[in-house]
């Protein structure tokens, strides 16, 4: 079975792609490189010894849309592609509108016409804005509080509409904080600017500098630093393929929206002595400024996907860090340079 995967060339999207081979089906990805790095494709081909039709252009080209399409019997679509980061979607907000919003109008409308009927949405924890309670659960407030979640909050409202009127099938799949990296060591996270906790200060580490600087003392939290709730890439990969594996298996007007996070809250004081104790490295920590925007603290519970869709998590923090640090620690660099 053919899945189309836009954005298969980013972080998440190449570690879903190793889940979906693994599990049997084959894969068309689609990724215009804006973020995304043809080499991740390549290493997991490699990984894998299996082909990946990878195509290079927008998910809104509808030209290139048809081509695939006319090559390929597609069941279902994961679709990740879009800009990603909360600051820079403050700072550029047209482009988020543009890109996440009118871009994926055009695809689902696309998909709609050529009868592809199963998607799994890739959505964000910034949907709930401040949360009202802890850990998070799916019905509690939607009220983003920056661009990006709000483009994420549109397409969720989207999906449901297409259900209602064409009996669409489509999972929205939230993710707290996506880290670590594939256990082989060849892929993993680049990002450019890299905004991330977990990979910024590994990467220090692995440069020799060894530096962390905290983005705020001041929360209402027990060492006064931001919680967040840390999900492995490879739980959250595997999870979309559960997702597209019962959307596939379910009859049409399927719709429904799932937490992945692991239901565990870490201080970044707390992700910085374990990045410490698993490294080996002392780290030179500095205090700044809090991040606009940034929710004290964010813990999902992941209770409905586990009893909707059986899924269960296999890894924690310390997989997480470690996993990331095989990666950071060998690929300095990142993909730059070749696999
Ligand atoms: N942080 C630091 N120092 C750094 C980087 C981050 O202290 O060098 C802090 C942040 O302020 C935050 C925590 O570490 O409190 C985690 O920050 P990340 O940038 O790693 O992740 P975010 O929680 O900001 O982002 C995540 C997802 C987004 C999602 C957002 C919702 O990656 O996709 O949660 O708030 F939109």
């Amino acid at each position: 079975m053919n899945i189309l995967v836009t954005g298969g060339a980013g972080y998440i999207g190449s570690h879903t792609i190793i889940s979906l081979i693994e599990n049997g089906f084959s894969v068309i990805a689609l990724d215009n490189f804006y973020s995304g790095h043809k080499e991740a494709v390549d290493a997991v081909e490699q990984l894998t010894k299996a082909d990946i039709m990878l195509y290079n252009g927008d998910f809104s080209d509808i030209n290139l849309l048809e081509n695939i399409i006319k090559k390929h019997n597609i069941s279902g679509v994961i679709h990740f592609a879009a800009r990603s980061l909360v600051g820079e979607s403050m700072k550029r907000p047209v482009e988020y509108y543009k890109n996440n919003i009118s871009g994926t109008i055009i695809f689902l409308e696309f998909l709609k016409k050529n009868g592809v009927n199963n998607i799994v949405f890739s959505s964000s924890a910034a949907v709930y804005g401040i949360p009202v309670q802890i850990p998070i659960v799916e019905t509690s407030p939607i009220t983003p509080i920056n661009v990006y979640g709000f483009t994420k909050t549109v397409i969720e409202n989207m999906l449901e509409s297409m259900r209602g009127a064409y009996g669409f099938n489509y999972i929205s799949l939230r993710y707290f904080n996506a880290a670590g990296a594939h256990k082989s060591g060849v892929i993993g996270e680049d990002h450019n600017p890299e905004t991330h906790l977990i990979p910024n200060v590994l990467k220090s580490i692995a440069s020799g500098e060894k530096r962390a600087t905290v983005f705020g003392n001041d929360y209402p939290t027990k060492d006064g630093t931001a919680i967040r709730d840390y999900i492995h890439v490879s739980d959250l990969s595997y999870a979309h393929v559960v997702a597209i594996k019962h959307l596939i298996e379910s009859k049409r007007g399927i719709g429904n929206t799932y937490n992945l996070g692991c239901e565990k809250g870490y201080s970044v004081l707390s992700v910085l002595r374990k990045i410490e104790e698993i490294t080996g490295r002392a780290l030179d920590i500095k205090f700044a400024a809090r991040r606009e925007g940034d929710p004290a603290v964010l813990v999902a519970s992941y209770e409905k996907i586990r009893r909707e869709l059986g899924f269960e998590l296999k890894y924690n923090i310390e997989d997480i860090i470690g996993s990331a640090w095989k990666w950071h620690s060998s690929r300095l660099n990142g993909y730059e340079g070749g696999v």
